[in-house]
């Protein structure tokens, strides 16, 4: 492994970014002073309420795969799948403040990025660059590069990068979200098929900490999402991207067991079509959101934050019912790939397209309005059902 890799640094290029709503679309930039701002904000100062309800995003090509809410600065943190950029967004002037681009990742067609997760327990944003070719061939070819890389917003820098594929030689892939421990790890969860590797707090070391139980036949898929919870965030759980199976693991293992704890679900409501899980802050890890692509986020609640077992209280289409016409409308097509919550007291679907074509010569489709449906209001009403 190489450590602190050079391989993708933060682009230095031209910086131009709008700063009144509706400006132009704000192109990539090495040092947002808008960012710079928002990181002299007093942390302790929880951030303003949103009162926005559902709305619709304008930019073009964002094809959001996934988000995190940054608590310190009060910003949204996108990974924009197809041009491989990370899009920070300002819900309370709703635009882009940067959107930051990486040197032979960005717009190459080939790498994707999709995870990114704000630390809760450093501030630090880490960004998961991962080989589109999995996506591409359902897991037929696990090969290409995939990146994890440590991004400081206050310094504006990566502080290291890691090759996740020199530690997996190219035999399994399709890593696709993060999370952080307080001892600094960060988990990698990959689903062709399922795996998770632990990477140390400086990306000095990768280990495969869960799996992959076998990798001959890769298209059998495995893990989706991630979620650490508790004070030091020794809680994680995973779901079944295949049978919306979720699984309970400790962080404090060496290794996590070959065979996974399941947490069973009453009623056993399960999808095969799973992709992020998201435990929104605003309910301290109480209730735990499954995107399901197809039926929507499906709600589950553990009321005492353990997760032996889980409650399924219902699952949200999407759009949820009361959407306004304009935003349920923007989300013909599209699949649900997460959930994120915005501002101390809201939470929204994520939707993606995966089938558009792309426009000639460019790595994504012409897409420029992505809706963000309000689910607040749905898992309020489903808490209040039991
Ligand atoms: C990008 O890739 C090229 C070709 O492999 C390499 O020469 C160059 O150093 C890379 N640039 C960065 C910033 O990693
Ligand atoms: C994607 O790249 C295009 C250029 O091909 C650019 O116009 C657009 O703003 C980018 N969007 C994002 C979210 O990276
Ligand atoms: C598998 O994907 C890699 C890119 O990660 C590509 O270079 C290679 O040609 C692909 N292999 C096949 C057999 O398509
Ligand atoms: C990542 O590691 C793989 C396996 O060693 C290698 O083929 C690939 O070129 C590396 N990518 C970068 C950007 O260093
Ligand atoms: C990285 O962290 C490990 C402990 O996880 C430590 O042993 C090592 O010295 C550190 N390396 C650097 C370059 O800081
Ligand atoms: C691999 O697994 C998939 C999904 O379970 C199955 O459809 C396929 O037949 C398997 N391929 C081989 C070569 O075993
Ligand atoms: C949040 O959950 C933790 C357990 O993870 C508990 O110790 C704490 O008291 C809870 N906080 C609130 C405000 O309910
Ligand atoms: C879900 O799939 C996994 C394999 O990915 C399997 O081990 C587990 O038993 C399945 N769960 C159920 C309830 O079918
Ligand atoms: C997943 O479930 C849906 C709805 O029950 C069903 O239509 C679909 O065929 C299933 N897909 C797979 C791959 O089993
Ligand atoms: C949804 O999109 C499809 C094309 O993808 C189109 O045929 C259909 O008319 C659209 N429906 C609505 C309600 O806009
Ligand atoms: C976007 O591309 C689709 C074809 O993929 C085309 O039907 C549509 O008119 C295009 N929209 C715009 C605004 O260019």
């Amino acid at each position: 492994m190489h450590l602190h890799s050079l391989a993708v640094v933060f682009l230095a290029s031209c910086s131009l970014w709008p700063s009144v709503l509706g400006g132009p679309a704000p192109v990539s930039t090495a040092w947002s002073p808008a960012l710079a701002k928002r990181h002299t904000r007093n942390r302790k100062d929880d951030c303003p309420q949103v009162h926005r309800g559902s709305f619709i995003i304008n930019q073009y090509q964002l094809y959001p795969e996934n988000a995190d809410w940054d608590e310190d600065a009060c910003l949204v943190y996108f990974g924009s799948l197809w041009n491989a950029t990370v899009a920070i967004y300002d819900p309370y002037i709703d635009d882009f403040i940067a959107v930051v681009e990486f040197p032979n990742v960005t717009r190459t067609g080939t790498e994707h990025i999709g995870g990114v997760a704000w630390d809760r327990f450093t501030g630090l944003i880490t960004i998961l660059v991962d080989s589109a070719a999995p996506w591409a061939t359902a897991g037929a070819n696990v090969s290409g590069t995939n990146l994890l890389l440590k991004w400081d917003p206050n310094t504006q820098t990566t502080l290291w990068t890691v090759n996740l594929t020199e530690t997996t030689h190219g035999t399994y892939g399709a890593f696709q979200d993060i999370e952080t421990d307080k001892r600094g790890y960060t988990y990698v969860v990959g689903t062709f098929p399922g795996s998770i590797l632990r990477v140390n707090a400086n990306g000095t070391e990768v280990i495969p900490w869960y799996g992959p139980l076998q990798t001959v036949n890769t298209t059998i898929p495995g893990l989706g999402g991630l979620v650490a919870l508790g004070p030091e965030g020794n809680l994680l759980l995973a779901n079944d991207a295949g049978n919306g199976s979720i699984y309970r693991l400790d962080t404090r293992e060496a290794l996590a067991p070959r065979t996974l704890t399941q947490v069973p679900i009453h009623p056993d409501v399960r999808y095969n079509d799973t992709d992020a899980i998201y435990a929104p802050p605003l309910f301290n890890g109480t209730v735990l959101l499954v995107a399901s692509h197809a039926a929507g986020i499906q709600v589950l609640v553990s009321r005492d934050g353990s997760w032996t077992t889980a409650e399924h209280l219902g699952t949200i289409p999407n759009p949820p019912p009361g959407t306004p016409s304009a935003v349920a409308e923007a989300t013909n097509g599209s699949i649900v790939t997460a959930a994120v919550q915005i501002g101390p007291n809201a939470v929204y679907i994520i939707d993606d397209w995966l089938a558009d074509a792309w426009v000639t010569g460019e790595v994504a489709g012409n897409r420029t309005q992505f809706p963000m449906p309000d689910i607040t209001t749905q898992i309020n009403t489903l808490l209040r059902l039991r």
